[in-house]
């Protein structure tokens, strides 16, 4: 069942998802080399804190840490520990806050000091991309349509967009209905209405779509050791564009690249 949220389960949601936005950009302007991800977990946990929210992934099957942080060919549900970050490596960073009772959701892929181009036309291309999946998240076009916009345009810069791992319906829980999958499914595919929330989270490899996980039981890797980046709002679907509550700024759509 896909819950539609109210005005006033909004007037409770948005301030959700500001939270979420706000916190994501403190950590990735705490991002530099030398800073340990355990330090970055704790720095999340501060900023969460101090706005009165509680993470919303610290528990969820028992995931051990405030928020995700994926290094380098690491996908997503990456672990905090004593590793440190250095030059040149890029790190996804997954916020996910519950306040008011909502959960706002949001990711994005940032450079440590500074990057490859090859890295930084992977960021992006899959940030570009999960544009292209907003434009589409309007009343009368179906799930579906925001999956095809997705992997399209991932696809015709060379990339590959991961399988296993799908967007989802966010609100009241972290994961709601529908499944907003990166690629194209055979599937019939939900229409979209006004007072849908959701959550689009393209994830790309550089290489080969194929993933694993890891024996600590969480961070999915690319099968191939390629860079992997991930970018993610919390999106309402109006009747007409599109508002993106994990947006800092009520910024319009990017323009097409
Ligand atoms: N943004 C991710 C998701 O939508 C975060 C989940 S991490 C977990 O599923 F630890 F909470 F599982
Ligand atoms: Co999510």
């Amino acid at each position: 069942m896909i819950i539609l949220k109210t005005e006033r389960d909004l007037e409770a949601m948005r301030p959700a998802c500001a939270v979420a936005a706000a916190v994501l950009s403190e950590v990735a302007a705490f991002i530099r080399p030398g800073v340990s991800l355990k330090q970055v977990d704790e720095f999340a946990a501060d900023q969460i804190r101090k706005r009165g929210s509680k993470s919303a992934f610290l528990g969820y099957r028992k995931y051990p840490c405030h928020i995700c942080i994926s290094v380098n060919d690491q996908v997503v549900h990456g672990l905090a520990g004593p590793k440190e970050l250095k030059f040149g490596d890029i790190v996804s960073l997954d916020v996910g806050v519950i306040h008011n009772g909502f959960i706002g959701d949001n990711a994005r892929t940032v450079a440590v000091g500074g990057c490859s181009l090859d890295a930084q036309r992977l960021m992006d291309v899959t940030e570009q991309s999960l544009y292209e999946g907003i434009a589409q998240a309007v009343p009368g076009n179906r799930v579906v349509d925001i999956s095809r916009a997705v992997q399209t345009y991932v696809e015709n810069h060379g990339f590959s967009v991961v399988r296993e791992f799908v967007g989802h319906g966010v609100g009241r829980t972290m994961h709601e209905e529908p499944q907003v999958p990166n690629f194209v499914e055979g599937k019939s595919s939900p229409r979209l209405r006004p007072g849908m929330t959701i959550a689009i989270e393209p994830m790309v490899n550089a290489g080969q779509c194929g993933v694993k996980i890891l024996n600590d039981g969480w961070t999915v890797v690319t099968q191939d050791g390629s860079l992997s980046a991930h970018f993610e709002h919390t999106v309402l679907i109006t009747e007409s564009e599109p508002e993106i509550l994990t947006c800092l700024e009520k910024t319009p759509l990017r323009l097409k690249a």
